[in-house]
């Protein structure tokens, strides 16, 4: 059975994947006032693939009898200066994202909750990739530079 414990840090983490998708409109808007339509749709897709990633483990919780709890969402980063600089921000933010992850499949282990431990996989596999496409993204725009800005943001269109 999953305990109380579980249950608090997995809400916890419905939490930080509903931040996460409100961080990455703030960019998406961002981009949008610079007139980077391109990485404005990329932020707006990733997004709403946080908002799934939250409801992901809502229903996980849900599914285990247990009652999801929502928090308070503080108010993002509006810091930004330049598209290419989202990446990196978005890159440090999912290494924190795989931190909670690890630390939430270490909880289930340590409490011998296998179901929950098997879950999580998922989100561990996903966070490979959440790392990885922000890396790529950088490493074109190094290799491009400022001139290639508008190759990558019809590039990044594309996404879906
Ligand atoms: Fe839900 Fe980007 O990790």
């Amino acid at each position: 059975m999953i305990s109380d414990n579980m249950i608090k840090k997995l809400n916890y983490q419905i939490n930080r994947e509903i931040y996460s998708g409100y961080f990455y409109l703030g960019m998406a808007y961002y981009a949008a006032s610079i007139g980077l339509k391109g990485f404005a749709n990329w932020f707006h897709c990733q997004a709403k693939e946080e908002y799934e990633h939250a409801g992901k483990i809502a229903d996980y919780v849900t599914q285990q009898g247990a009652r999801v709890m929502l928090g308070a969402i503080e108010e993002p980063p509006q810091d930004f200066s330049s598209g290419p600089g989202l990446f990196q921000r978005t890159l440090e933010h999912e290494e924190k994202v795989t931190g909670l992850i690890n630390g939430l499949v270490v909880v289930a282990k340590s409490e011998g909750d296998k179901d929950t431990e098997q879950f999580l996989q998922w989100f561990v596999k996903e966070q490979i990739e959440e790392e990885a496409t922000p890396t790529r993204i950088l490493g074109k725009i190094k290799t491009l530079g400022a001139e290639g800005l508008s190759k990558i943001d019809a590039q990044l269109s594309a996404r879906k």
